[in-house]
C-alpha cells in the first residue's frame, strides 16, 4: 500500500483527504461524525464574529447533474459559542478552523479567541464582503491589498499557522495567492465556489433564494485544476513564495485526488461529494487512491506531486 501520510504547517494528516469548509463542519456532533470516517483532517464551517442565520431557501440545490449551487449566507454560531464548543471537545483528526470577518481587526480578534480555545491552525475564508465603505461591491478575496491587510492582522494576532482560502472569481489567482503568502500566510486553500446563477424557467426566477449563488461539485473540477496549476506554476517559477496548496473543487474519486496532487497540491479538501455520499466517501476515495497508486507504481504522494506541471513550465 502507498504511503499517504502528509504534513503541512499545523496539521499531521494520515491521508491527504480533508473535509472542506461549510459541509457538515458547523457543530461538534457533525465534526465528530466526519472525524470518525477515514478522512485525514477536518475544516470547520466558517465562523464569524456573531451568530448568523441561514438565508431564506432554497439554499443548496443540485440544479443539473454534477452542478451544486449554494448561497447559505455563512450561517454559523458565532465565535463565542464556537470557542466554547472547541474548548470542550477533543477531535480525533487534525482540524483547520475556518474564520471570516467584516474587517481585519474583527478577523484578528476571532483568530485570537480560536487560538486561546485550542485551535492549532486557521483557514481564513476571504470570500466575504468587506464592511468598510468603498469596497462593498467586492469580496475581500478579490482585492490583493485587503488580502494582505487581513492576513497580516491575523498573523500578528496569533502564533498558529494560517491558510488563505482563495476565490476562483478573479483574473489571475496567483496574484491573490502571492498577496496572501507575501503577507505571511503559511499555505493557500483553493478554490472556493465559482460565481453562478440559475433560473427556474417554470417559476420565472432564479432557483436559489438569495438569487446569486456559488457553484461547486464535479462540474467545477477542471476550473479548480486550472487555478491550482496557475498558483503551483507561479511558485515553481519563483514569482510567489512557495507554500503548501490545499486543493479542492469537485473531488469525488481517488483519481480526482491524484489529478490535484499531480498539479502540485499537498493535500485536498472535499465538500460537495458529502452531499452525494456522506462521510463514507472518504473511505471510498482513499481505497481508490491507494489502488491507483499501487497499480501505477507510486509509493507515496511525493512521487506524484507536481508531475503534471512538468509539461506546463512554459505556460503563463
Ligand atoms: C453548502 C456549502 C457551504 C459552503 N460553506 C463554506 C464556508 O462556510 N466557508 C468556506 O470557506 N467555503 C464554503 N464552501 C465552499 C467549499 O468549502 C469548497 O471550497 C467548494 O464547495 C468546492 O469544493 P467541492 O466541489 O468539493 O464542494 C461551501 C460549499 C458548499 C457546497
Amino acid at each position: 500500500m502507498a504511503e499517504l501520510g502528509v504534513e503541512v504547517p499545523g496539521l499531521a494528516l494520515a491521508n491527504p483527504l480533508m473535509l472542506a469548509s461549510g459541509v457538515q463542519g458547523g457543530t461538534a456532533a457533525a465534526l465528530h461524525r466526519v472525524a470518525a470516517s477515514r478522512c485525514g483532517g477536518l475544516v470547520s464551517k466558517s465562523i464569524g464574529p456573531v451568530a448568523r442565520e441561514i438565508y431564506p431557501g432554497p439554499v443548496c440545490v443540485e440544479s443539473t447533474d454534477s452542478v451544486v449551487l449554494n448561497a447559505m449566507g455563512l450561517p454559523n454560531p458565532g465565535v463565542d459559542s464556537f470557542t466554547e464548543m472547541l474548548s470542550q471537545n477533543e477531535f480525533s483528526k487534525p482540524m483547520l478552523v475556518s474564520i471570516f470577518g467584516p474587517d481585519a481587526e474583527s478577523v484578528a480578534d476571532i483568530a485570537k479567541k480560536m487560538e486561546a480555545a485550542g485551535a492549532t491552525a486557521l483557514e481564513l475564508n476571504l470570500s466575504c464582503p468587506h464592511a468598510k465603505p468603498g469596497s462593498r461591491a467586492l469580496i475581500v478575496g478579490q482585492q490583493p491589498e485587503l488580502i494582505k491587510e487581513y492576513i497580516s492582522a491575523v498573523k500578528q494576532a496569533v502564533g498558529i499557522p494560517v491558510y488563505a482560502k482563495l476565490t476562483p472569481n478573479t483574473a489571475q489567482v496567483s496574484t491573490e495567492a502571492g498577496a496572501a503568502l507575501e503577507a505571511g500566510a503559511d499555505g493557500v486553500s483553493l478554490i472556493n465556489t465559482v460565481s453562478a446563477l440559475e433560473v427556474d424557467p417554470y417559476a420565472g426566477r432564479p432557483i436559489i433564494g438569495n438569487l446569486l449563488c456559488g457553484m461547486s461539485g464535479p462540474s467545477i473540477r477542471p476550473i479548480a485544476q486550472r487555478k491550482v496549476a496557475e498558483v503551483a506554476l507561479a511558485m515553481r517559477r519563483g514569482e510567489i513564495p512557495t507554500a503548501p496548496i490545499l486543493a479542492m473543487g469537485g473531488i469525488t474519486t481517488g483519481l480526482d485526488v491524484a489529478r490535484f496532487i499531480m498539479l502540485g497540491a499537498t493535500a485536498v479538501q472535499i465538500g460537495s461529494a458529502l452531499i452525494y455520499g456522506d462521510a463514507d466517501v472518504f473511505g471510498e476515495i482513499e481505497n481508490e487512491l491507494n489502488e491507483f497508486m499501487d497499480v501505477q507504481g507510486y509509493s507515496d504522494l511525493e512521487s506524484m506531486r507536481g508531475i503534471a506541471l512538468d509539461t506546463m513550465e512554459g505556460l503563463n
